[in-house]
């Protein structure tokens, strides 16, 4: 089977009161995920999509790192959201209505939809998602917190939402693509994905980008390979979900996580390393895939970005930037792109 094709995402469920889901049919999604493992294990440079990282335990994980110590950039994020929501919203002229790629909790979004709540009566939440276990429980606990709220969410790959012309916005858009995510996209990748959402709304409509800052590489590999383990579980569940969905055979003790910071490329890289030689079958993809010892998968890139960094990319998806915010030991920071 091919990739999701478009009318599969119009077909919305009513999980709730003032929620709607559309989500990509289960069989189209296993296809999708056997299509990439199947290439991406048998590439010489190993590598599996980071997307991929999020089923329901992987949700769960990614939750857990939020928490940790060592990974600040939730805790600077918020701490930017708390102070000047009522800013980032005050910038906008008319009727808002949020769109998030990749809501995950929406533990963040409640500050901008506190804020506009005070602004007008109702408002339309488009959250997209790539877990639909993570969006229906954000999603259920959105709708009974904030009364005048309706949820329009979408389980799937933003790509996908955005060449579905799914998103029928009328009023002014506050688009938000928060917690770095635009960082765990090569380059060309992540012009593609700007691009699009500029093209999918209009001039005037905003977009809010926060993203993790270059700095001390000894404090990034912290945040990405933290004492208690919890990175590298997140790192090696995406084997585990190999084995369940895939009938793979992979020893997750055989593996270790590793993250490395490429100054040049400005991105903390993670991997898992074989810690001996093996043969892994893939038994729903009749594949078999050879590893020898210290061979890394590549699992994901989190990049890191200058300001400067950012001012380019605007400026070559049809963007400008209105406005940055950082907290107060400048870690992070977010900023408001308007669209030209
Ligand atoms: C979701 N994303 C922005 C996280 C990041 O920082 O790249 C995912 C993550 N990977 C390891 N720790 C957190």
């Amino acid at each position: 089977m091919g990739p999701v094709s478009l009318e599969q995402l119009e077909r919305p469920a009513r999980v709730g009161e003032r929620f709607l889901l559309y989500r990509d049919p289960e069989r189209a999604v296993v296809a999708t995920f056997g299509d990439d493992v199947r290439a991406g294990l048998s590439a010489s440079r190993k590598h599996l999509s980071p997307k991929y990282l999020y089923d329901g335990l992987g949700s769960a994980l990614f939750e857990a790192i939020c928490f940790l110590p060592e990974y600040y950039l939730t805790r600077a994020e918020s701490e930017i959201l708390d102070r000047f929501a009522a800013q980032m919203v005050g910038s906008l002229d008319g009727k808002i209505e949020i769109v998030e790629f990749g809501s995950g909790s929406a533990r963040k979004t409640r500050f901008l939809i506190g804020e506009t709540l005070k602004r007008q009566s109702r408002l339309e939440y488009h959250p997209i998602d790539i877990s639909a276990s993570a969006l229906i429980g954000s999603a259920t606990a959105l709708v009974a917190e904030y009364e005048r709220l309706e949820v329009i969410a979408y389980a799937s790959d933003y790509f996908e939402v955005l060449a579905a012309s799914r998103l029928s916005t009328s009023n002014r858009v506050l688009a938000l693509f928060l917690g770095s995510n635009v960082g765990n996209y090569e380059p060309e990748q992540r012009e593609a994905l700007l691009s699009a959402m500029s093209s999918a709304f209009k001039p005037g409509d905003a977009l809010l980008l926060g993203y993790d800052l270059k700095k001390d590489a000894r404090v990034l590999e912290l945040a990405y390979n933290d004492p208690t383990g919890v990175t590298a579980a997140f790192n090696k569940n995406l084997l585990g979900r190999i084995n369940r969905e895939l009938d793979g055979g992979f020893d997750l003790d055989a593996f270790a996580h590793a993250s490395r910071y490429d100054s040049v490329r400005g991105s903390v890289d993670s991997y898992l390393v074989a810690q001996r030689g093996q043969l892994v079958s893939i038994d729903r993809l009749g594949m078999a895939v050879r590893l020898s010892v210290a061979e890394p998968i590549h699992t994901e890139s989190s990049y890191k970005f200058a300001p400067e960094d950012i001012e380019r990319l605007a400026t070559s998806c049809n963007f400008r930037v209105a406005r940055t915010w950082t907290d107060e030991a400048d870690r992070f920071a977010v900023s408001l792109l308007v669209i030209v």
